[in-house]
């Protein structure tokens, strides 16, 4: 059986559907699993992160757990009731902003995953780590400017990432999940090219039929308005991430391709997949 915890949100639910789709055992832990959504066949479980309790019951009878964690949650507790379970292995869906081997991680984002990570590898349980940059629903944030305006304003018009499209994501998860030979591992998965922020509203237009602008914006005011309904340090840290990747082509690699089999999606199909959350 195989547990993932996060499997409502974007990339735990894509998991559980591509794992569901092998015929795989799939258990999901839901604060609130009338409201999941999942497929039949999934058998999803009433748990949360602070509850312990809730985390045995959950746990019960689960070899490999999926864990997608909402940014800060504490895995400990779940490790700890993990390892008393019996449970055989972790892979976790980790960032690439972690710095191997560093002193220090160059930033909150950076330093929460590499503690979790940490933590996996103290539990004891054999670990897997799935590392992404920036995923292709980070551009839904796009949408909402495109509801009244052909114009997407935001820092960074030159700010490169090879963006992952969230089912490439879940494949490789799934491959990972489902097979052997992982243990001890870390898989960093790309997209399968390195675009700018123009170049991704390019695309995004091409694919809408619509003739779309990149106007770039300062970036002091815009970290200074998100900051003040989200962590300042996350978002310092989100913007510093983009600020070095300006005129710097991301990593692209064929990690995807290894593991599932299949070339990465492209970002045009990602646009096609959610042309609805553009319309
Ligand atoms: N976006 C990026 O740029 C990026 C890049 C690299 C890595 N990642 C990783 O992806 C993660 C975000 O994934 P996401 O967007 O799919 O999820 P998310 O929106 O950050 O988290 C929501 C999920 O967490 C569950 N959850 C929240 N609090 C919980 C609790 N107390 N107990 C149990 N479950 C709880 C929710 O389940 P219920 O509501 O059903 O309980 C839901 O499935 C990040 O934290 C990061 O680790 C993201």
């Amino acid at each position: 059986m195989i547990l993932t915890v996060g499997a409502t949100a974007h990339f735990g639910r894509e998991t559980v559907e591509a794992l569901a789709a092998t015929g795989a055992k799939v258990r999901a832990l839901s604060r609130t699993p009338e409201n999941a959504g999942l497929p039949a066949g999934v058998d999803v479980v009433r748990g949360d992160l602070t509850d312990a309790a809730s985390l045995r019951r959950a746990l019960d009878g689960v070899a490999t757990i999926f864990l997608v964690l909402p940014y800060g949650m504490d895995p400990r507790a779940l490790l700890a009731e993990a390892v008393d379970a019996g449970v055989g292995r972790v892979v976790f869906l980790s960032s690439g902003a972690v710095v191997d081997g560093a002193d220090a991680q160059p930033d909150v984002i950076a330093a929460y995953h590499a503690g979790v990570e940490r933590a996996a590898v103290a539990s004891g349980l054999e670990w897997t780590f799935l590392r992404l940059l920036f995923p292709a629903v980070n551009t839904l944030s796009f949408a909402m400017q495109l509801k009244d305006s052909d114009v997407v304003r935001a820092p960074y018009a030159g700010a490169a990432a090879s963006v992952i499209h969230e089912r490439d994501v879940a494949d490789a998860a799934a491959a990972v999940l489902t097979g052997d030979g992982h243990s001890g591992r870390i898989h960093d998965v790309t997209g399968p090219a390195s675009l700018t922020q123009a170049e991704q509203v390019r695309i995004l237009g091409e694919v809408l039929g619509r003739l779309l602008v990149f106007e770039e914006l300062d970036d002091a005011p815009v970290r200074e308005q998100m900051s003040r309904f989200l962590d300042a340090p996350f978002v310092n840290a989100l913007f510093d991430l983009m600020a070095a990747t300006v005129g710097r082509p991301a990593q692209v690699n064929d990690t995807v391709e290894q593991l599932t089999g299949r070339p990465a999606r492209t970002y045009a199909e990602w646009v096609a997949d959610h042309r609805a959350d553009f319309a």
